[in-house]
């Protein structure tokens, strides 16, 4: 890897600069959303228990995810794929629930379906937990008409059959449709098709997935990794039909899809590729900015990163397919080096999706019948809030000789509530990191929390919730604008301050 041999394990002086006066881009609230699958326990089990279950629910819904989510104010969650979306019939989802279809799941397991949750219950929960809404509509093996149809379905206040189909079902007004993403990955599980091909089929669909008496953004599915050619061709000739293009990339700790590395018990080693791959995402979106800036100077057209995540081998004895994972400090900081990337892309950055919120991959939330942890993961997410809405301020940081990526990180931004707030991570899995930042105009620290454990693979289990949580952080001293920070090994700190 391109960090193999740089030095860790050594103590790090870091020094760096941040202007408090200039803030740039507005981060979106966007870029902290979410992505949930009908896959394994994602969704069934994980957020959907039904109305007769005896685990604590409200209309089916869990009350111990809904009310962890609703604090995490979620400004955004996908549905339902992923690839399952280019496989989903939105009719087997709705209707009285007993009558639904059964239908089989061919990316994840052959699970057999019952499509208990649908449409309705897709819409009632991101109500329920207070987020916007973004389908991810089916072009592999759908028809623009079955995509017109549910989108009139949704959207429509009319008295048209559809409309009045889903007033029989219970939902008298339509529902706001915030994102429609026009399939998921057709280079790969949506339809094998190249980049020309996939174009032509945007700009039919486009003409038919208006929403009635609203707008939505419209997604283009983008390119695998760093597949150039697939935005130039996008750019060049299907811009007019699409808002954002989206890009997925998952974070391997060795790169290898056939033996990915475990999620706990790894060697270090692992976790130093961890962020070597982690940080291949900056390359990819500056990549693709770059190709995007020469059919769109002005930047009216955005990226959503609407897949990311780090993925791991499954959890020994855990269901095939079912893409369980176990969450560490280490994916914490995952989330947290993702972050600082697109806070220093906002400008093209508008949204993403952390892949995926409960139960699956690099999950905020994991389940265990009626129990519920909060993953490392979560409380990264918590702990970056302030960041929503914030507008980002120029930052330096010369953290030496740590090879092709930062060893130390650091992001910092102006937030809707005036304060000044600083997200640092050290990625030395062994040893801490002395840092000075000049922040004229500094006046007060207001908060400063840490988010670490005593080994880069603790983790939160039922019987042990709080082993990795965030604690006050005494590490912090604010003297004549100057900030010095003595952060710890495998760490997040994040600094609310207040300026003069
Ligand atoms: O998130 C799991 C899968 O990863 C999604 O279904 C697919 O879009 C991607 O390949």
């Amino acid at each position: 890897t391109a960090f193999a041999g740089a030095a860790f394990a050594q103590p790090r002086t870091v020094s760096g600069t941040v202007d408090l006066n200039s803030p740039g881009a507005v981060i979106q609230p966007e870029v902290y959303g979410h992505f949930m699958e009908q896959l394994g326990s994602g969704i069934t089990g994980g957020i959907w228990v039904g109305p007769d279950s005896d685990i604590p629910n409200t209309r089916g819904f869990r009350n111990d995810v809904v009310a962890a989510l609703r604090a995490l104010e979620v400004p955004v969650v996908r549905w339902p794929g992923g690839c399952y979306a280019d496989i989903y019939d939105w009719r087997s989802g709705i209707g009285p629930r007993g009558e639904r279809p059964v239908t089989l799941n061919r990316w994840w397991g052959g699970t057999e379906e019952d499509n208990a949750f649908g449409t309705h219950e897709f819409f009632d929960f991101a109500e329920l937990i207070g987020a916007k809404t973004y389908l991810s509509i089916n072009v592999g093996t759908g028809t623009p008409q079955q995509a017109a149809d549910w989108i009139e379905y949704v959207t429509s206040d009319s008295q048209s059959s559809l409309a009045r189909e889903r007033r029989a079902n219970g939902r008298e007004q339509p529902w706001r449709l915030d994102y429609i993403g026009v399939g998921n990955e057709p280079w790969g599980c949506g339809g094998r098709m190249r980049a020309a091909y996939y174009t032509d089929l945007l700009r039919h669909y486009a003409g038919f997935i208006a929403p009635f008496g609203q707008e939505s953004v419209i997604i283009a599915a983008g390119p695998s990794g760093d597949d150039y050619d697939w935005t130039r061709t996008l750019m060049r000739d299907g811009r007019t039909n699409f808002d954002q293009l989206s890009v997925h990339n998952y974070t391997l700790p060795t790169g290898d899809w056939s033996a990915k590395g475990a999620a706990i018990g790894f060697p270090v080693e692992e976790w130093v590729s961890t962020f070597d791959n982690a940080y291949r995402i900056e390359t990819i979106i500056a990549g693709h900015s770059a190709v995007m800036d020469e059919y769109d100077a002005e930047g009216a057209l955005g990226i959503a990163v609407d897949e990311w995540g780090a993925w791991y081998d499954p959890t020994p004895g855990s269901p095939d397919g079912h893409l369980q994972q176990q969450n560490s400090v280490r994916d914490a900081l995952v989330a947290a080096a993702h972050f600082n990337i697109f806070h220093r892309h906002a400008g093209r950055v508008r949204m993403s999706n952390i892949a995926q919120m409960v139960n699956v991959l690099q999950a905020l939330i994991l389940t265990d019948g009626p129990d519920m942890v909060l993953t490392p993961t979560y409380h990264a997410f918590m702990l970056y809030k302030p960041f929503q809405n914030a507008g980002v301020l120029p930052l330096t940081l010369d953290d030496g000789d740590a090879g092709d990526r930062p060893m130390v990180d650091a992001t910092a931004a102006r937030g809707a509530d005036g304060r000044v707030h600083l997200a640092l991570i050290n990625l030395d899995p062994a040893a801490g990191a002395a840092i000075g930042l000049e922040m004229e105009g500094a006046a007060r620290i207001v908060q400063a929390l840490i988010l670490t454990a005593g080994t880069m693979d603790a983790h939160n289990t039922v019987a042990d919730p709080d082993r990795v949580a965030p604690r006050p952080f005494e590490g912090a001293r604010l003297s004549n604008g100057r900030l010095a920070l003595d952060l710890p090994a495998h760490s997040l700190v994040v600094i609310t301050l207040e300026s003069s």
